[in-house]
């Protein structure tokens, strides 16, 4: 089943593979689920025959359009459209990834989920277990483990001093542990095995105090999962951070608590250049598949993380797939040493901390730059920070974090890499902004990263910061006018340039409108110069989804209905007409006039018979004549069509061309009625006005003075967008839409073409002629039109 397919192939995301003879358990798993308790939970739902009836918490509506059919085991809204199943909801609503949903699913209904296979691609082979000597150090012989601990205690010790210190320079990665350091670290690690088991408990689940035996699961073919690898050298990592004073102290001098330190795993990767060897023996190529073990150019094997503070890193379902480690002492370079992406580990699609800040309950995202700074945020409760791998964000992570939340705020340094890595990011979120998604810039005062301003600052002065964030269009206005002279013409053709070149890349929508449209305003070149700051000032325009095109149109008639006065009817004083009218775009496409005429000719005369420019050629008698034959055929039959379309359309008027045309039912009902009220209108401003109301208190006075004389129904619909509409606006101190209404109309109006000629071409070949010459003028003025509001 198509269905099942989906699931399967979205299972498959999380490296989590299930083979398509097991659909059917997955389908049972979705079919017995409880959907109106899981729905239950988030929705008040009504019985209403069959089925059950809500509020749709994915558009919230006051009037309920949601249903839930327990029996079918979908739900339904029949307001925004969202359909599904148990499991698209747990996905869509709670945010759950595929794997995660089924996991509580299967949960809920007891019905166990097959078991995953495991890839191939994901697993590695473990060496046999009798190793004693392989190495050639006497390492393993793991079988017995009192003994064994002293035998690993010398060994380390040994190799650690003499073999391998000396073979590889320390330089390639300044070690400042001396070796006496190791040297009691060591002894301190194994002496005292409780220390293993006393912070919050929180390291205790999973091991013993027997370090040198990791539990990693093994299949009969002596496989084993890198996954489970991955979780015990975590395990390792923190086991020696506790037993090292430095590294613990390094972290404390920074700040971060206990549970902190155990919230994020941190830990500690010994001096030793092969200690990982030395506590799984067995799993060296493993170690290698994940870049944690490297090897010299002369054949040694070696660690890729010393003496390095460890952060693990998670992916969405907590799993480790791999590690950062900084260096303790910043002159070290590099500061931070990433492992290397692997079969598990992808660095372009993780966000290091979204896995903590989804346990947190995040609700608003900030990508900030480093590791530090997800985890100080998250330890002050400001949660939601997440960082990208060292590599600059990508456009499907930006889609990811908007998903969780529509508004995404990037903070990056305000030193020049980090401003770069701001402009990079923003230029990687343009694709999927969608009208509604907003991205909001936040660099902090003094030089300050999120880490030492949180530290500084407390939460409460970074939830401001976070709130205070600038909008895309101010961020991009105060990046392009540092870059360009805004005085200059030239620049400033180039600054809208580069506006233009950038909204390009964004999704169809509003949003690009919106901010040119801003841009060009900022600049002083806005259609009503005299108005400068009352158009868009920031262009986010967070529209309601449901707000179609003629919603829009009126909405924005209620925000200025003076858009509708059209030259003929208004007063001789205010003559100069507002050009945003249907039959200003009519006259100024031209198309209300498009020649009613066209050359129905053979298509074969349409070709000359030989190149008349071409002096070389000596056409024959024949082909003269066949050629002037041509021509007299083509201006006769122009001639005769001219004659004949004139005596159709007089006979066969065409349809005027009037709003009935062009807008819905209910756009239409609303102008009408504007129209009517439009002098009351007048006297309304005009009263309002002198009692020094502002600019919006104008507009809201006169938007309910127009609804209160329209339909119940209709009044209905308009308010619920309206409040909306009019605070976004209101907010962000637009009180010119003509410009937006100007495109509405011209996008409505090429629709219309486009469906006279589907209705007309069963009639007549004469009127499809003309709508196609209709709409390609209005085309052609409505590209040239936005192309202007850019230059
Ligand atoms: P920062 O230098 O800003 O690091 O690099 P930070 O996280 O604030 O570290 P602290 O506060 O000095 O401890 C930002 C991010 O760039 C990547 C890391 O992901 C780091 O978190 N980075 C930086 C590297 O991958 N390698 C480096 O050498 C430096
Ligand atoms: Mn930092």
């Amino acid at each position: 089943m198509n269905n099942s397919r989906l699931y399967l192939s979205l299972f498959n995301l999380n490296n989590q593979i299930i083979t398509m003879s097991n659909n059917h358990i997955i389908e049972q798993i979705i079919k017995q689920a409880d959907i109106v308790k899981i729905i239950g939970k988030h929705v008040e739902l009504k019985k209403s025959g069959n089925e059950f009836k809500g509020c749709c918490p994915f558009h919230g509506e006051k009037t309920p359009s949601f249903f839930v059919n327990p029996e079918k085991g979908f739900y339904n809204c029949f307001g925004c459209g969202v359909k599904g199943n148990a499991l698209t909801f747990l996905k869509e609503y709670e945010n759950m990834t595929a794997g995660e949903a089924l996991k509580e699913l299967s949960r809920q209904t007891g019905i166990e989920l097959p078991k995953e296979k495991i890839d191939k691609n994901l697993t590695y082979q473990r060496k046999p277990k009798q190793t004693n000597n392989q190495f050639g150090n006497g390492w393993g012989n793991n079988s017995n483990n009192s003994n064994n601990l002293n035998n690993n205690q010398q060994n380390f010790i040994q190799n650690f001093n003499d073999e391998y210190y000396q073979n590889f320079p320390p330089n390639v990665d300044n070690d400042n542990l001396s070796s006496q350091d190791i040297h009691e670290n060591f002894h301190h690690h194994f002496d005292n095995p409780s220390v293993d088991n006393d912070v919050n408990g929180h390291f205790a689940d999973n091991f013993s105090d027997n370090t040198a035996n990791f539990l990693i699961e093994e299949q009969s073919d002596g496989s084993s999962s890198l996954y489970d690898l991955l979780t015990q050298v975590a395990i390792f990592y923190q086991q020696q951070l506790i037993k090292n004073n430095l590294a613990m102290n390094y972290f404390k001098t920074r700040g971060l608590t206990d549970n902190t330190i155990a919230d994020f795993a941190l830990g500690y990767a010994p001096s030793g250049w092969q200690h990982l060897e030395q506590a799984f023996p067995r799993d060296i190529d493993g170690l290698k598949i994940l870049g944690l073990i490297r090897t010299s150019e002369k054949g040694r094997d070696y660690d890729l993380l010393r003496n390095r503070v460890i952060f693990p890193i998670r992916d969405n379902q907590g799993q480790v797939i791999g590690f950062a480690g900084r260096a303790m002492n910043d002159d070290d370079m590099p500061k931070y040493v990433n492992s290397s992406d692997s079969p598990v580990f992808h660095k372009q699609q993780i966000l290091y901390g979204l896995y903590e800040g989804r346990q947190a309950r995040a609700k608003n995202w900030l990508v900030v730059e480093g590791y530090m700074d997800v985890i100080s945020l998250h330890q002050a409760g400001v949660y939601g920070a997440v960082a990208s791998m060292g590599t600059a964000i990508a456009t499907n992570q930006i889609d990811k974090l908007l998903q969780l939340n529509p508004v995404l705020t990037l903070s990056f340094d305000g030193d020049s890499a980090g401003q770069k890595a701001a402009w990079r990011a923003m230029e990687m979120g343009l694709p999927v902004l969608n009208d509604g998604k907003e991205l909001r810039f936040l660099t902090l005062p003094n030089n300050h990263d999120p880490d030492s301003f949180v530290k500084a600052h407390g939460a409460t002065a970074m939830q401001q910061q976070i709130h205070n964030a600038i909008s895309l269009s101010q961020y991009l206005f105060s990046v392009l006018s540092q870059k360009y002279d805004v005085k200059s013409a030239e620049d400033r053709s180039k600054f809208l340039r580069d506006i233009y070149d950038l909204t390009k890349k964004l999704p169809k929508g509003t949003y690009g409108w919106l901010l040119r449209e801003d841009m060009k305003n900022r600049l002083g070149l806005g259609f009503n110069k005299t108005q400068k700051n009352n158009f868009s000032q920031d262009a986010l325009l967070n529209f309601h989804n449901e707000l179609t095109p003629l919603l829009l149109l009126q909405m924005c008639f209620l925000y200025q209905p003076e858009l509708l006065i059209n030259s003929d009817s208004q007063s001789q004083s205010q003559s100069q007409a507002t050009p945003f009218l249907l039959e200003y775009i009519l006259l100024a496409s031209g198309a209300n006039k498009v020649p009613l005429f066209h050359s129905n000719i053979k298509k074969s005369d349409l070709q000359p018979i030989y190149d008349v420019n071409d002096e070389n050629y000596q056409p024959t008698d024949d082909e003269k004549k066949s050629e002037y034959a041509r021509v007299e055929r083509l201006l006769k039959a122009e001639s005769e069509l001219e004659i004949r379309t004139q005596q159709y359309f007089q006979q066969n008027p065409l349809p005027n061309l009037t709003w009935q045309s062009v807008v819905d039912e209910q756009t239409l009902s609303l102008i009408q009625w504007i129209e009517k009220v439009q002098k009351n209108i007048d006297d309304l401003q005009t009263s309002l006005t002198k009692s020094n109301a502002n600019a919006f208190e104008i507009i809201n006075a006169k938007a309910h003075f127009i609804m209160a004389g329209v339909s119940a129904e209709h009044q209905q619909l308009l308010i619920s967008h309206w409040v909306k509409f009019f605070d976004e606006l209101s907010r962000r101190e637009v009180t010119d839409v003509s410009s937006l209404v100007t495109e509405i109309l011209a996008k409505q109006l090429l629709d219309w073409a486009d469906n006279q000629m589907a209705i007309y071409s069963k009639v007549n070949v004469l009127y499809v002629n003309l709508f196609n010459k209709r709409h390609q003028a209005i085309y052609e003025w409505f590209q040239k039109w936005l192309q202007q509001k850019v230059n």
